[in-house]
């Protein structure tokens, strides 16, 4: 499976994927990485691994339309099936998103539905949550509101901080999105009503 990989910062979600796909036996590779910032240091990781790298400014366009549509070609002439969204900071577009859906996904740090958008783990702490999480979902227009494909919880200690909570839930991060990449390669994610079902799943 070919993926495309879109990042806004330092890449470590990019690592683990770059990682999992140097397994001779991982079902994918990555052939494009996209960022909307030059200086993410996820594009010297992707250079670094022979990756190719390109940032798109959206000061550089019109306007976010033509910005996304640039994007969307570069996806599209190195045969990107899958788009992996690996902190990609800005809202897409709902005319990018719908040309990708079923073949877009995203990773969020929290137990989705809960704490969509940004500062979860602040939001968590906050609310007392004895559980936070990461979530791997396909992408819709709505924001990280698309169906689930994998998630792990993570117990919340009393003297959790923002960047401990932080630091706990990025190692599971990185074990969940080549998990969830692995599982649509091997083809074994049916969509019933918009939920997820994933064949032989044992969890
Ligand atoms: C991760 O926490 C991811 O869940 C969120 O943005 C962060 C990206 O980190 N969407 P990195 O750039 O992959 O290190």
């Amino acid at each position: 499976l070919k993926l495309g990989v879109m990042i806004s910062g330092r890449g470590s979600n990019l690592q683990a994927l770059i990682d999992a796909c140097a397994d001779p036996g991982f079902p994918a590779e990555i052939v494009v990485v996209i960022s909307n910032k030059a200086d993410a240091y996820g594009l010297e990781r992707a250079r670094m691994a022979g990756i190719k790298a390109v940032s798109f400014s959206q000061k550089k366009h019109s306007s976010k339309e033509a910005y996304e549509q640039s994007i969307d070609a570069e996806l599209r002439d190195m045969g990107v099936e899958l788009v992996c969204l690996a902190g990609y900071m800005r809202i897409l577009g709902s005319d990018f998103v719908k040309g990708w859906i079923d073949h877009m996904i995203n990773i969020h740090p929290s137990l989705l539905p809960a704490y969509k958008g940004l500062n979860t783990h602040k939001r968590a702490l906050e609310d007392g949550c004895r559980f936070t999480g990461c979530t791997v979902h396909y992408v819709v227009p709505d924001l990280d509101s698309g169906p689930i494909i994998s998630q792990a919880a993570i117990p919340i200690s009393m003297d959790d901080t923002n960047e401990t909570l932080a630091d706990k839930v990025l190692p599971y991060e990185h074990k969940l999105y080549p998990y969830a990449v692995k599982l649509i390669a091997e083809k074994r994610i049916n969509l019933i009503n918009n939920v997820v079902h994933i064949k032989g799943y044992e969890d």
